[in-house]
């Protein structure tokens, strides 16, 4: 071979503009969903330490984040309420004046193309922090499942009365998919899509959402319900099972340790897959950016990326309106 030129794969990376002409996965502004929290008041714009760059907004400054996102190509955001009451069954969660609803309106009213969807959760709502009604038998305190479906079904209609585009339940009840399909269809919203977190796992990545809307649990934790994070199999089957519930959207949630899940799931369903890059994957690269330890734009865009090759459609991200300024500019 000496004497012959051995460069062969190197020229597929020559240059600035073959590499993009060969770039296999791109990301578009398109493909992100912004997480965005809610609480009451009015010109609220509170920082969140624990997630650098991410606020509690009330329903109006909201409304001004909203409209920044959507000037720089952001096309649907995801709502969390943080209500200033929380009792046992989490009944500021289905209130049709709740922080949600209110937020919702503003935004349809100012901002009608921007797609608004709402998690539909207890665990923001409820005083012990469960995303469930609980139940105690003798000594032991479980999440009562069937009990919680209609509460569920009850917000995910006060969401839809408000103008929500989209319902996102993610607290990981069995037959919630079913029973919010069947409410929403009784009630006249069978337009209303149903993003599910059909796999959503038990993870420690939640950690600075939970300081963020103070939702994490009084007591126990969330492994009742959620996903044992080495299991793959069994989110394939939970999103099959979502999907004969009526689920449009299926999410796969945290999206950074879990990649081989949206593989997976993308080679067997024939169904928009949604991947939720968490409050942790986002909140341990900006720690490690301010220490000057990574370049935060690079990390993220390759983050985001992986998440997209891995076969994800749509990406829940808290990046959103800065990937989208980095998309323009690269
Ligand atoms: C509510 C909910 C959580 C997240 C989204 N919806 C927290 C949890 O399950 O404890 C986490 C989002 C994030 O970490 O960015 N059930």
């Amino acid at each position: 071979m000496s004497g012959y030129p051995l460069i062969r794969m190197r020229r597929r990376r020559a240059t600035p503009g073959i590499r993009r002409l060969l770039q296999e996965t791109r990301l578009h502004a398109a493909d992100f969903i912004y997480p965005l929290f809610v609480r009451d008041g009015r010109g609220v714009r509170e920082p969140i330490d624990s997630m650098p760059g991410q606020y509690r907004y009330s329903s109006d400054t909201i409304v001004k984040e909203c409209e920044r996102a959507h000037k720089l190509g952001v096309s649907a955001v995801l709502l969390f309420g943080i209500p200033s009451s929380k009792d046992a069954l989490g009944k500021s969660g289905y209130d049709p004046n709740g922080v949600i609803p209110r937020a919702v309106r503003s935004i349809k009213k100012a901002l009608p193309d921007i797609v608004v969807i709402t998690d539909v959760c207890l665990c923001e709502y409820t005083d012990h922090g469960h995303c469930g009604v609980l139940e105690k038998r003798g000594a032991t305190v479980r999440v009562d499942n069937d009990r919680t479906l209609p509460l569920l079904a009850k917000m995910s209609l006060a969401h839809a009365d408000a103008g929500a585009d989209v319902v996102a339940p993610s607290d990981m009840m069995d037959g919630r998919v079913g029973a919010i399909r069947a409410e929403l269809d009784r009630r006249g919203y069978a337009r209303v899509p149903i993003l599910s977190y059909a796999a959503k796992y038990a993870s420690g990545f939640y950690g600075p959402f939970r300081d963020a809307a103070g939702s994490a649990p009084k007591f126990g934790d969330r492994a009742g319900y959620q996903m044992n994070p080495p299991n793959v199999r069994e989110a394939l089957a939970e999103i099959a099972l979502d999907m004969e519930e009526g689920a449009d959207i299926v999410m796969v949630k945290p999206a950074l340790a879990y990649l081989d899940v949206i593989h997976a799931a993308r080679a067997r369903f024939d169904v928009p897959i949604a991947a939720y890059n968490v409050s942790g994957e986002y909140s341990m690269v900006k720690a490690a950016a301010q220490k000057g330890w990574l370049d935060e734009r690079r990390v993220a865009m390759e983050i985001l990326t992986a998440i997209r090759r891995a076969g994800a459609d749509l990406i829940l991200t808290y990046w959103a309106p800065d990937a989208c300024e980095w998309i323009r500019r690269s």
